[in-house]
């Protein structure tokens, strides 16, 4: 196949309308890079690599601003509208910190499917998020569907059916340290068991992997990417909060991590090619029962020096 080079032609420096600048330094202070300075009446970009934040958009009193379409352009939503205003007070603090607490995750979800349109503007929500030297490393698989969610199960089973059959053979467990190390010593004494039990169920027509969602996200990257994993993770919480504010439930679902990126034919088959990673799968449906009471949680350790 033809690889199609995306960034043939794109600007990827802030576009400054010199009739409307007022020159007053804004973006140049805003600028993390210390990419632009004023000099002979105008705002210059100096050299080096613009890292495309939009910080001195974002900033600029006069909207003289912009950006090549095909390197930034805004987020659009469908469904979600997102309010115009730029600041939160304590009463969106307040409703933030009630999605947050009250998302838990979802173990068994209906039949009913999200839209197609909810679903982009839950990517469209994903990312807004940080991202290393903005990078922005995310890239998304939506699987719609519960037929295409139970394929991407099978699948995975027969990989774990593969892995235990390796575990549980000493000679192969053994051989197994010498180009994985100890990766298998502690899925044999961790997970192995669980991961048996969820097979028998799935046998039984129980789907203790995916929970009976009829959607799964996953999210991947470069391996040699900057922060790759941070991305996709921050990215993928956004989601994850947002969906539960518009009564979706979602699930981390890391068994199925692991086990795409240890399957060439699973990456393959999904799209995923083999310099990336995946860092986030997630089950996505309406959930069946509402949780009545917030999350407990653990005494954790917090030394303030
Ligand atoms: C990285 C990660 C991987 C996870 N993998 C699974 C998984 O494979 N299956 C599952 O049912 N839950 C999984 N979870 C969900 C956790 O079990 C859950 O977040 C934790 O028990 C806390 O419960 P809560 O999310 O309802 O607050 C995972 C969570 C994270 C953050």
């Amino acid at each position: 196949m033809k690889k199609i080079n995306a960034d043939a032609g794109m600007i990827r420096i802030p576009l400054i309308d010199g009739d409307s600048c007022t020159l007053c330094g804004a973006c140049v202070a805003e600028c993390p890079k210390r990419h632009l300075s004023i000099s002979n009446g105008a705002v210059r970009i100096n050299t080096g690599e613009c890292m495309l934040c939009s910080h001195c958009y974002c900033v600029c009193p006069s909207d003289s601003i912009s950006f090549d379409p095909k390197s930034l352009r805004e987020l659009s939503f469908q469904e979600i509208k997102p309010a115009a205003r730029m600041t939160c007070g304590p009463a969106e603090a307040g409703r933030i910190a009630a999605a947050i607490h009250s998302r838990r995750s979802i173990r068994k979800y209906g039949k009913k499917q999200p839209s197609g349109k909810i679903i982009s503007d839950l990517l469209e929500i994903a990312v807004s998020a940080p991202s290393g030297s903005n990078r922005q490393q995310w890239e998304f698989i939506v699987v719609s569907g519960r037929e295409k969610v139970m394929e991407l199960a099978m699948k995975i089973r027969d990989f774990f059916i593969a892995m235990n059959r390796i575990a549980d053979n000493p000679v192969s467990l053994a051989l197994s340290f010498l180009f994985a190390g100890k990766k298998l010593f502690n899925y044999k004494k961790n997970h192995i068991e669980s991961v048996k039990m969820a097979l028998q169920e799935f046998e039984r027509g129980n789907d203790l992997l995916f929970h009976g969602a009829p959607s799964l996200l996953v999210i991947h990257g470069p391996i040699d990417g900057s922060t790759p994993l941070e991305d996709s993770v921050l990215a993928s919480y956004n989601i994850v909060l947002i969906a539960h504010s518009i009564g979706l439930g979602t699930c981390y679902i890391g068994y199925a991590v692991e086990s795409i990126n240890r399957s060439k034919k699973i990456k393959r088959d999904l799209g995923i090619p083999p310099g990336n990673r995946v860092h986030v799968v997630l089950s996505l449906g309406y959930p069946v029962k509402k949780h009545i009471r917030r999350a407990l949680r653990k005494p954790y350790p917090s030394n303030w020096v």
